[in-house]
């Protein structure tokens, strides 16, 4: 429900213009259809003007972006929040714009034209780089690309790699390398009871990896990882965890005077390392485990060694932790030494990167962000930014969920002070431009056919879908020539 907040600039006159289903309908348009696209309109539609109208545009044909291309295929329960997008999407005050480029089919430019506001929330699509030798090499691979392999993204569906190797590095420690890590070394058949694509299971089902090495510049207080993540990889089927006991003795001490949750998932680690595997444990990883994982701790890595058709190893740089007290903010410093990690597969975990959608709008390359103050963007009033693109690529769901209803808090805000000008009489000229320039837009019936040959095609497989991969395979279940 929408609860007036009366603050000392308040005016009758606009707060009346606010709540009445007389005044001009505010036309948002929100630019991605992921997490923060989503909640970003729910909080407007819930809390605002009542006669308030979204637009939700999507570059691709599929709705609900990270969700369905990111969230790993083994962890099916955090995708159902796709139930509560699909209700926001079937508002009657709600368009769905599918297959839609912004900054290639329409410009941001000619959307602040056509809409009283703005929001981009278009997500984090490229990755961060490395900036060393060796990382153009075949069998580099970005743990984003892997991650949109696996999960059917039409641009990494077809990921050309070699898994016939033995070792395996993922350099980041971060929830996306355990994320890869756990997918590298799952038993084929577990997977296939997933929505992994086909052409993920069958390179997979070929792949010869056995040890796969997990690589952080930093120490055991400084894991990017979280504790559930973590307790998969220590308790995975047929795959033992190795972890050096000397990296993390000292933090014995340190353990118990931590807080939550660093100190359960210091703990999780401290077990691991120092005590021998669980009844369960030993149970899960058999007698003999056919694979392991490695966390390997303050090591850099400075090159990665191959020739052009093949990877041979990573070379890392060996650091320590600076300082007499071990504590999550302490700084690492090299050591000088350096050693050869021998792998025949590099992924590289270092984190997402958002990008520019189109010159003239502001983004800020070093941070890799569009400036924001609570999402709304300087001296640009009516545009807005929610989601990885606002605050960088870090956060779980419930993090972007809560960000989103700040930047919608926020717009409010704005709309009842009068910051936002609200023109009458706005017709449909978004569609009317489309059809000029013959973009195909799928809607969100169009999308719930496709959700529905896609769960029907992988039905007959055991699985709770299989996904459609090519752009125009998606179209065509929906459009005729
Ligand atoms: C590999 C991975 C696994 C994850 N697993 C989990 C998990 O298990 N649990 C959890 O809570 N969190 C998880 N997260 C975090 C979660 O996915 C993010 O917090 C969330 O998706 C960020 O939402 P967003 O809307 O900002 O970005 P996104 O989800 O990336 O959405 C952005 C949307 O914008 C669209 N878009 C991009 N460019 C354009 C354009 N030019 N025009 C129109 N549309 C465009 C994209 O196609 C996409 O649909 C994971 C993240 C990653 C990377
Ligand atoms: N299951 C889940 O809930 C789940 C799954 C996947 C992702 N997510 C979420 O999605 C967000 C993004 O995850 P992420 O793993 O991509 O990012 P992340 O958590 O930021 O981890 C990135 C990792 O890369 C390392 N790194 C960065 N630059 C490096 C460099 N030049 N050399 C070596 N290492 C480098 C970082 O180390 P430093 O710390 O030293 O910089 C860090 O360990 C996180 O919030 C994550 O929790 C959640």
């Amino acid at each position: 429900m929408f609860r007036p907040c009366l603050r000392p600039s308040f005016s009758w006159a606009s707060f009346r213009r606010y709540t009445s289903t007389e005044g001009p309908a505010p036309r948002v348009c929100v630019v991605g259809s992921g997490p923060a696209g989503f909640y970003t309109a729910q909080h407007l539609l819930n809390h605002g003007p009542p006669q308030l109208r979204v637009d939700l545009l999507e570059r691709l044909p599929v709705p609900f972006g990270l969700v369905r291309f990111g969230v790993a295929p083994d962890h099916p329960e955090v995708k159902n929040v796709d139930h509560t997008f699909t209700k926001i999407a079937k508002n009657p005050r709600v368009q769905f714009y599918g297959n839609l480029h912004v900054g290639v089919d329409v410009k941001v430019r000619e959307l602040r034209q056509l809409y009283d506001i703005v929001i981009l929330s278009y997500g984090a699509a490229q990755d961060r780089k490395l900036g060393v030798p060796g990382e153009e090499l075949s069998n580099v691979i970005s743990a984003r690309s892997f991650v949109g392999f696996y999960n059917g993204l039409p641009e990494d569906a077809a990921l050309a790699m070699n898994l016939d190797v033995e070792d395996a590095a993922v350099i980041g420690i971060g929830n996306v390398a355990l994320d890869v890590a756990r997918v590298l070394l799952t038993p084929i058949d577990t997977l296939r009871q997933t929505d992994i694509t086909d052409a993920a299971l069958a390179q997979l089902s070929q792949s010869r990896i056995k040890r796969v090495f997990v690589i952080g510049r930093r120490g055991p207080l400084q894991v990017s990882f979280t504790i559930k993540e973590l307790r998969e990889m220590v308790n995975l089927e047929g795959c033992s965890a190795v972890f050096n006991p000397d990296d993390f003795r000292p933090f014995q001490s340190v353990a118990p005077l931590l807080k939550r949750p660093r100190k359960r998932l210091t703990e999780l680690m401290l077990k691991t390392a120092l005590t021998p595997p669980t009844e369960k444990q030993l149970k899960l990883w058999g007698p003999a485990p056919p694979k392991s994982w490695e966390l390997r701790l303050l090591r850099s890595p400075l090159a990665i060694l191959g020739s052009d058709s093949s990877v041979s190893g990573v070379q890392l740089g060996v650091n320590r932790l600076d300082g007499p007290n071990l504590t999550e903010d302490q700084a690492v410093v090299s050591t000088g030494e350096v050693e050869t990690l021998e792998c025949g597969l590099v992924l590289k975990s270092i984190g997402y990167k958002s990008v520019k959608v189109e010159e003239g709008i502001p983004f800020d390359e070093q941070r890799g962000v569009i400036p924001n103050v609570n999402g709304k963007v300087p001296d640009e009033p009516g545009l807005y930014c929610s989601g990885w693109l606002a605050t960088g690529p870090k956060g779980v769901i419930v993090d972007t969920m809560n960000e989103s209803y700040r930047v919608g808090a926020q717009i409010l805000e704005d709309l009842k002070l009068d910051h936002i000008s609200v023109q009458a009489n706005r017709t449909e000229e978004l569609r009317t431009l489309l059809d000029q320039r013959q973009v195909k837009v799928v809607n969100f019936v169009d999308w719930e056919k496709i959700d529905e040959t896609e769960k029907l095609w992988g039905a007959s497989k055991g699985k709770p879908r299989e996904k459609i991969t090519e752009v125009q395979s998606l179209i065509s279940v929906v459009k005729k020539p």
